[in-house]
């Protein structure tokens, strides 16, 4: 059983940039100081740095297809309010009221053409305009701006492939250049049919005992813990061949911190294995008209299998058993590792189907999907229970006295000597078996290069 200590350590504003210093000289060595982990001073850092930066992901297209749709979510410690105004077009505004801050909007999403506030009932438009309080004329005698006092909206909004992304600065790249290649990788995930995919019920979402970043990093790349830390599935004989998983997996490592895991499920098991082991009524009923060449071989021998797009949106596509005695099925998981303090943070995960498939048939991808990766999923609970022990590190008076910190020595030092694959065509850098961490130290060096800015 873990423990948390009720005393909070924290460096303080003033050993912040202090502890950068040390994150800086420790990437280079493959080691990182564990205050990283849980610490207040980052923490905070990290929601004005990052969090408040950063194009962050609220919502898929799917979730919201009429006018008047929206669902609650967060970026960072905000809540937001995700909707499809009555012109269609998508807004991301804040959910606290202008006038004393109450929550605006309390269900978790619906479809409405205003929001009213419990508290003393000031009403906006699902475009987040002012429109309306009660006796108006007597209270404010009919002078309020409409423009004025309408729900703070994220000064830019924009979508890739049906993922809503907010961003809550004005300045810095558009969506596009801060995807980079992952918009390439998500393209070849998405586009393995024209009609793409759609979010099948609602997100899950569980409080871990982890900071977010465990989460990132791992899917960023880090396929070594699949067979020491999941082989209790293989002793169940729940699945096959996690002893070979490290031979198979592939890591590509893309600018921007962004990086995938792309498994070669060919090599693995044969023409059996093609387009991520998807069984033969599905796969022929995709289409890769809209998709490169280098994107059609990937999807078809190494498709992504696991990922993470800087700096907390997860992906995995794996098959997996559906139903005991039936045939594994292909699930789709985007996942998001939201902070909500140091050292916490809550697990959402939203499962996927393709556009082409109706909800019966989405069922036994749903199905894998839930029995894999979910609050319940047996190898979901592998992983978070793992992720708890960093945060406890990072609040240890020794190991902070002992200038403890982790190793991420796979790919420096020479001693074993990493070549990228000099045949791949797309973007980043791809390595043929995922050993040397290159996703996850791509990862911290673009948490450092974020974090060193200033707000
Ligand atoms: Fe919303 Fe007063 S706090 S109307
Ligand atoms: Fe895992």
């Amino acid at each position: 059983m873990s423990t948390t200590s009720p005393i909070r350590m924290t460096m303080g504003p003033a050993g912040l940039s202090n502890l950068l210093e040390r994150v800086d000289d420790g990437l280079a060595q493959g080691l990182l100081p564990v205050e990283v982990f849980n610490d207040e001073a980052v923490f905070q850092a990290e929601m004005e740095r990052i969090f408040a930066r950063a194009w962050m992901f609220v919502a898929h297209e799917s979730e919201i297809p009429n006018k008047g749709d929206y669902v609650l979510r967060r970026i960072g410690l905000d809540p937001v309010i995700v909707s499809r105004d009555d012109s269609g077009q998508i807004r991301v505004m804040s959910n606290f009221c202008r006038h004393r801050g109450a929550q605006v909007c309390q269900s978790d999403h619906g479809n409405t053409s205003h929001f009213r506030c419990p508290y003393h009932g000031w009403t906006f438009k699902n475009n987040g305009d002012w429109a309306g309080a009660p006796h108006a004329q007597e209270a404010y005698g009919g002078r309020l701006d409409a423009r004025e006092w309408g729900l703070l909206r994220a000064p830019r909004v924009d979508t890739h492939q049906g993922f809503i992304f907010a961003s809550l600065s004005e300045e810095g790249p558009g969506l596009k250049e801060f995807l980079g290649g992952a918009a390439w990788v998500l393209d070849a995930i998405c586009g393995m049919h024209p009609g793409g995919m759609r979010v099948v019920g609602v997100p899950e979402r569980t409080q871990v005992r982890a900071d977010w970043k465990s989460g990132a990093e791992n899917f960023a790349g880090d396929a070594y813990h699949i067979d020491t830390l999941h082989f209790g599935n293989e002793q169940a004989d729940y699945v096959e061949g996690l002893r070979q998983n490290n031979d198979f997996a592939n890591a590509l490592v893309l600018d921007g911190g962004h990086g995938f895991l792309c498994h070669s499920f060919v090599e693995m098991l044969g023409p059996f294995g093609e387009y991520s082991v998807y069984p033969a009524e599905i796969k022929e009923r995709f289409d890769f008209s809209g998709l490169d060449e280098v994107q059609r071989q990937m999807v078809k021998e190494r498709p992504p299998s696991v990922g993470n797009i800087f700096p907390n949106l997860g992906f995995i596509r794996f098959p997996g058993t559906a139903e005991a005695g039936k045939p594994p099925a292909v699930y789709t998981s985007f996942r998001q590792w939201q902070p909500v303090a140091p050292g916490v943070m809550e697990l959402w995960s939203w499962q996927f189907t393709w556009n082409f498939m109706s909800d019966e048939e989405a069922r036994p991808g749903y199905t894998a999907g839930q029995y894999n990766f979910s609050s319940a999923g047996i190898f979901e609970q592998d992983d978070t229970v793992a992720w708890e022990g960093a945060p406890r590190v990072a609040q240890s008076v020794w190991n902070r006295k002992s200038g403890m910190q982790f190793n991420y020595q796979q790919g420096t030092g020479g001693r074993v000597k990493r070549e990228p694959d000099s045949t791949w065509r797309g973007p980043g850098v791809l390595y043929r078996k995922a050993y040397g961490e290159f996703g996850q130290m791509g990862f911290y060096g673009q948490w450092l290069e974020m974090m060193r800015k200033k707000a």
